[in-house]
C-alpha cells in the first residue's frame, strides 16, 4: 500500500481509476479482518448509497491496537504533552493503551452502553479522550466527539440529534492560562437531554463539580470496578463508527456519519502515503480530536499504522510562542501537521521564538483546514523546515474522512498554495454553475468528485435526505464539496475557498446561518446578516450586519455589541463570535426578499468601488447607508 516514487504514484492513480475495486481490495488486505468482504464496492450518488467492503467483519481497534502488540507493544502509541510544560507528560505504549482502552470499554459497558448506542465525548485534549474514542469503537458504540469549546446549547443539540445515552467528560480543561469548566457546561446542556442516562467524569482540573446521584460517576472510581479483558465487538464494515457534527450553509450542524471498514482503510492509507510515514516515526498533529483532523490523523490513521502520535493539551502561544517548537525538539518529532492560522499567528511573534530551537528531527510538514497563503507557506518552509522538509498542503473535509488532494511528501513536486494532485482513488471534476464539466487545464470551477473513495460520508445522522440535498443534489451524479477550485496548466489543484455560505475562521467551519440565528436570539435584534472577510491571521473574520428595534448609538452601541457577542458565545461557543458588528437600519434585499450577500461581502472586504448591479434591490438607498457606516 506504500507508494515510493512519482512513477508509482502515477501507476497507482491509473489503476485506481481503471479498476477501483481491485485497487482498494489490495490495500484493504493489509488490515486485519475477522471475515473477508464479499463485494468491494456498491454505489450510486443519487440516493446516495455507498458501501465498501460489503460483508467484511472487523473491529478498528484490533487494527489500531491488538495487531501491533506482538511486535511493537512497548513502542509509544501516544505521547501526551500537558498544557503546562512543568507538569509531567504521559507516554502510553501500545500495550498500555490497549490495556486502558479495554478497561474503559468495560466501564462503558458497566454503565449500560451497548453496540450501536451513541456516546457523546466532551473532553480536554488528554490521553483519556483518545481512550474514550477507542473504547467506544471497541464495543461497537458510536462516538460523537464534541469540541471542548462548544457551548451547552451546542452540546445539547448534538446529544439530542444523536440521542446519546452516555456522556464522557472531565471536570475541567486547561487551555493556555485559562481553566474551562467542562462538567458544568455539560450539566447546563443536560437540562434538555432526556436520552442521557449516565455521565462519566474524568478528574483533570479538580474544579468543584456537582455530581448528580444515579447519573454522574467518576472515571477513576469506575475503573476500579472493571477488568482489563474486553474482546472486541465484531463489526460489519458498514456499521457506524462515529458521528461528527459539522456546519453547513443552512440550519443546524449535521452529523456526518463514517463507517468502520472504509474509514479505517482510507485514514490509514492516506496517513502512510501523504506523510510518507516510516516505522518508528513520531507524528505531531496539532488539531483537536474534536475535529475530523484529530479523528483521522491523531487517533485512527497513525494508530492503524503503528505510529507514535502526540496529543497536545495546550495552545501554540502558551507559555510562549515557541511551544510547538519546544514540543518538536523535546520528542524529536518527524512529522508536524498544523493549520495555516497557527503558522500565521506564530509568524507574528518573530523569529526569536524559532531560532533558539533545533528542529532538525523534522522530516515532513503538513498544512490543513484552510487555504495556505504564499507568505505563510514560505515561512513554514524556510524557518521550520529549513528548506529541507517537503510541505504537504492537504485538502479534505469532515465528509471525506481523509485527505483527498495533496502532495505525497517528497514525491510530488510542490507548488506554494497548491494542494497539487488527487490521491489514488480520488476523481475530482470541476463544474460550472449549471453542473457542466469544465475540462482541460488553466480553468476554475466548483469542485466535485465523480467516484466514491472508501472514506466518503455515508449519511447525515437521522436525516439521509439532508445528506442527499446537501452533497448530491446540486450537481446530479456528483459529490459537491462546497469549495471553489482552480486547476492550473500543470493539472495542479488549488482550493480557493468555500463557494457556499460556510465560513472558515481559523480553520474552523462555521455556517453564516448558524451565527445569524444566534445573533437573532439576542433581545432587540430584528434581523442580521453574516458574511466573511479576509483576516490576516484567522484567514476569514466574521462580519455581522445587525438591525435592532432601537438603533443604538455611541457607548450604548458598544455595550450592545458586547452583549451580542455574549449571546453568540452562549448559543454556539466563543469560536463563532463576530469580529465586527455593524448596526444598520436595513439590509440589501431583492424584491423577493433575498439578502444580496454579494454586496455585503464586498462592503465587508472594504471594496465598495464596484458593487455590481443594485437596481434589482427593493431599497437601493440602504446600500449607501451601509457603505457609509462600514467598519
Ligand atoms: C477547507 C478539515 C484549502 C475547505 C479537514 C474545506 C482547505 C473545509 C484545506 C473543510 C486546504 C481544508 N486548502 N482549503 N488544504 N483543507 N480546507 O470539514 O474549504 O473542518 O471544504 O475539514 O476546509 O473543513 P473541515
Amino acid at each position: 500500500m506504500r507508494i515510493r516514487t512519482f512513477d508509482e504514484y502515477q501507476a497507482a492513480y491509473q489503476k485506481s481509476v481503471e479498476d477501483p475495486e481491485e485497487f482498494w481490495a489490495e490495500i484493504a488486505q493489509n488490515f486485519h479482518w475477522r471475515k473477508p468482504w464479499t463485494k468491494t464496492l456498491q454505489w450510486n450518488f443519487t440516493e446516495p448509497n455507498v458501501k465498501w467492503f460489503i460483508g467484511g467483519k472487523l473491529n478498528i481497534t484490533e487494527n489500531c491496537l491488538d495487531r501491533h502488540l506482538a511486535e511493537q507493544g512497548d513502542q509509544p502509541a501516544i505521547i501526551w504533552e500537558p498544557n503546562d510544560p512543568a507538569e509531567a507528560g504521559v507516554t502510553l505504549t501500545y500495550k498500555m493503551l490497549f490495556d486502558q482502552v479495554c478497561r474503559f470499554a468495560n466501564v462503558l459497558k458497566r454503565n449500560g452502553v451497548q453496540k450501536g448506542d451513541r456516546v457523546c465525548i466532551y473532553m480536554p485534549m488528554v490521553p483519556e479522550l483518545a481512550i474514550a474514542v477507542l473504547a467506544c469503537a471497541r464495543i461497537g458504540a458510536i462516538h460523537s466527539v464534541v469540541f471542548g469549546g462548544f457551548s451547552a446549547q451546542s452540546i445539547a443539540d448534538r446529544i439530542n440529534d444523536a440521542q446519546c445515552k452516555v456522556v464522557v467528560t472531565a471536570d475541567g480543561a486547561y487551555r493556555g492560562n485559562k481553566e474551562i469548566p467542562l462538567k458544568s457546561t455539560v450539566d447546563d446542556a443536560l437540562i434538555g437531554c432526556p436520552s442521557v442516562e449516565k455521565v462519566i467524569v474524568l478528574t483533570r482540573t479538580r474544579t468543584p463539580v456537582s455530581m448528580l446521584k444515579g447519573r454522574d460517576v467518576w472515571w477513576e472510581q469506575e475503573l476500579k470496578q472493571v477488568t482489563a479483558e474486553c474482546p472486541a465487538e465484531e463489526m460489519d464494515a458498514e456499521d457506524m463508527l462515529f458521528i461528527l457534527y459539522t456546519s453547513g450553509s443552512t440550519g443546524k450542524p449535521k452529523g456526518v456519519v463514517h463507517t468502520c471498514g472504509g474509514y479505517m482503510v482510507y485514514a490509514a492509507y492516506t496517513f502512510q502515503n501523504v506523510f510518507q510515514y516510516e516505522a518508528g516515526q513520531t507524528h505531531f498533529c496539532t488539531a483537536d480530536i474534536g475535529w475530523i483532523t484529530g479523528h483521522s490523523y491523531i487517533v485512527y490513521g497513525p494508530l492503524a499504522c503503528g505510529a507514535t502520535s502526540i496529543i497536545f493539551e495546550g495552545v501554540p502561544t502558551y507559555p510562549d510562542a515557541g511551544r510547538f517548537w519546544d514540543i518538536v525538539d523535546k520528542y524529536k518529532v518527524d512529522i508536524l501537521y498544523t493549520a495555516p492560522t497557527a503558522i500565521r499567528s506564530l509568524m507574528g511573534f518573530g523569529l526569536e521564538k524559532v531560532e533558539n530551537h533545533d528542529l532538525s528531527s523534522l522530516q515532513v510538514l503538513g498544512s490543513v483546514g484552510e487555504p495556505i497563503n504564499e507568505e505563510a507557506w514560505h515561512w513554514y518552509d524556510e524557518h521550520i523546515g529549513k528548506g529541507r522538509c517537503p510541505i504537504v498542503d492537504t485538502w479534505w473535509q469532515t465528509e471525506t474522512g481523509g485527505i483527498l488532494i495533496s502532495p505525497l511528501a517528497g514525491i510530488t513536486k510542490t507548488k506554494p498554495t497548491y494542494a497539487t494532485l488527487p490521491l489514488p482513488g480520488v476523481q475530482p471534476i470541476l463544474v460550472d454553475e449549471n453542473g457542466k464539466e469544465i475540462e482541460g487545464n488553466g480553468v476554475s470551477g466548483n469542485l466535485c468528485m465523480k467516484f466514491p473513495w472508501p472514506g466518503i460520508l455515508r449519511t447525515t445522522y437521522g436525516d439521509h435526505e439532508r445528506c442527499r440535498q446537501t452533497y448530491f443534489a446540486t450537481y446530479p451524479g456528483l459529490y459537491f464539496t462546497g469549495d471553489g477550485c482552480l486547476r492550473d496548466e500543470d493539472g495542479y489543484y488549488r482550493i480557493t475557498g468555500r463557494v457556499d455560505d460556510v465560513l472558515n475562521v481559523s480553520g474552523h467551519r462555521i455556517g453564516t446561518a448558524e451565527v445569524e440565528n444566534a445573533i437573532n436570539m439576542h433581545t432587540g435584534v430584528v434581523e442580521s446578516a453574516v458574511v466573511g472577510y479576509p483576516h490576516d491571521i484567522k484567514g476569514q473574520g466574521i462580519y455581522a450586519y445587525v438591525i435592532t428595534d432601537q438603533e443604538p448609538n455611541g457607548h450604548d452601541a458598544d455595550l450592545t455589541k458586547r452583549d451580542i457577542l455574549a449571546t453568540v458565545s452562549r448559543v454556539i461557543g466563543p469560536i463563532a463570535k463576530p469580529d465586527k458588528i455593524q448596526f444598520v437600519t436595513g439590509l440589501p434585499k431583492t424584491r423577493s426578499g433575498k439578502i444580496m450577500r454579494r454586496i455585503l461581502r464586498k462592503i465587508a472586504e472594504g471594496d465598495t468601488s464596484n458593487l455590481g448591479d443594485t437596481t434589482t434591490l427593493l431599497d437601493p438607498a440602504v446600500v449607501e447607508e451601509i457603505k457609509a457606516g462600514a467598519l
